[in-house]
């Protein structure tokens, strides 16, 4: 089967005011269809800019973008159109998509004009299906933006992005900007909308307590590369690599984000991708199970521990084996 969505060894570096980060160090992941993935890394690990490029949003430096094996980057105007059509967004500002000076109506009915999708009537009806379909009253169509709340208008973008039947939905911290107290009606409502429409998706949080509940797959990221990835329950209930058992343990914790291994919010500057060493394994500085050997390897390789497992650390075998004896006695 085709990946919905394939990237293969994407690197991207920023060099600006003095200073190059390198924030996509060899990224390959997947997508299968109707699959649910999340990304998750702490602020500044590379997760958006992993997003915006399958979004074709912004070009990586080599690597490759593949939607359905084929390249966005360099197709046809017409059939980058198409693909294009296929992979909607969701991003973390609620406004970020919507027009202020718009109705809501508007807003959803967008991407139906670009795409040139049915007659006005017909766009109005779909509207008002879209609207039900994310739990809002079909009669919001006529308000702004502004007379709408936080969780409200994630509700429109949710049926914005979905208004053309996509196959892949990347999210990008949706619900990283609302409280608390709406974050879990959203994340209802993505699964629900997945569920309904069969739809793969990629979502992306720096918590890994948001995802668990809502991805099949985790892919974790660190300074720019993947450093573990496995299915949902197993890389929650045994981590490979002492990276994601430090995030799971800052997310069982009340404030995760002010835990001590450095899972820092979205609107710190700190980020993950400076003051990492240049050589060798990214996280030895703060790493729990590092040996001094750990510090004269060459950077680990993502490599398989175990079925649809893969961890990048040369200690991965100790948290595997902790991991089996574990189950062992249960
Ligand atoms: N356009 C840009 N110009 C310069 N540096 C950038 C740019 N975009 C991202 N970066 C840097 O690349 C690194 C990765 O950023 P990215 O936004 O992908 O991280 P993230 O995992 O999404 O973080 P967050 O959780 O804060 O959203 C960071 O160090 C960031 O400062
Ligand atoms: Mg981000």
């Amino acid at each position: 089967m085709t990946p919905l969505l394939e990237l293969r060894d994407v690197h991207k570096t920023f060099q600006g005011r003095g200073r190059t980060v390198r924030a996509s160090r060899g990224v390959s992941l997947k997508v299968m269809p109707g699959e649910v993935v999340g990304l998750v890394g702490e602020s500044g690990s590379g997760k958006s800019t992993v997003a915006n490029m399958a979004l074709g949003l912004l070009a990586p430096d080599s690597g490759e973008v593949l939607v359905h094996g084929e390249r966005l980057i360099g197709a046809s105007r017409k059939r980058e159109k198409e693909l294009r059509a296929r992979v909607q967004a969701v991003f973390q500002e609620p406004l970020l998509a919507l027009d202020s000076r718009r109705t809501i109506g508007w807003s959803i009915a967008e991407p139906l004009r670009i795409h040139g999708r049915g007659t006005r009537a017909e766009q109005e009806a779909r509207v008002a299906e879209l609207l039900t379909a994310v739990g809002l009253d079909p009669a919001f169509a006529e308000r702004l933006p502004s007379q709408m709340s936080g969780g409200q208008l994630q509700r429109v973008n949710i049926a914005r992005a979905i208004a053309l039947d996509p196959e892949l939905l990347v999210c990008d911290e949706p619900v990283s900007a609302l409280d608390v107290s709406v974050q879990a009606q959203i994340i209802n409502l993505f699964l629900e909308v997945q569920e309904r429409l069969g739809i793969g998706m990629l979502f992306i949080s720096h918590d890994l307590a948001v995802v668990r509940h809502l991805v099949d797959r985790i892919v974790v990221m660190y300074a720019g590369r993947v450093v573990e990835e496995g299915p949902t329950d197993e890389l929650c209930a045994n981590p490979h690599h002492p990276y994601t058992r430090a995030l799971l343990a800052a997310s069982l914790e009340p404030d995760a984000d002010e835990a001590g291994v450095g899972v820092r919010t979205a609107t710190t500057d700190a980020t993950a991708a400076e003051g990492v060493p240049q050589e060798g394994c990214p996280f030895l500085p703060r790493c729990p199970l590092a040996e001094p050997a750990c510090s004269e390897m060459p950077v680990v390789a993502l490599a398989p521990t175990g079925p649809g497992r893969a961890s990048a650390c040369r200690r991965s075998g100790v948290l595997v084996e902790a991991g089996a004896s574990t189950s062992n006695h249960d």
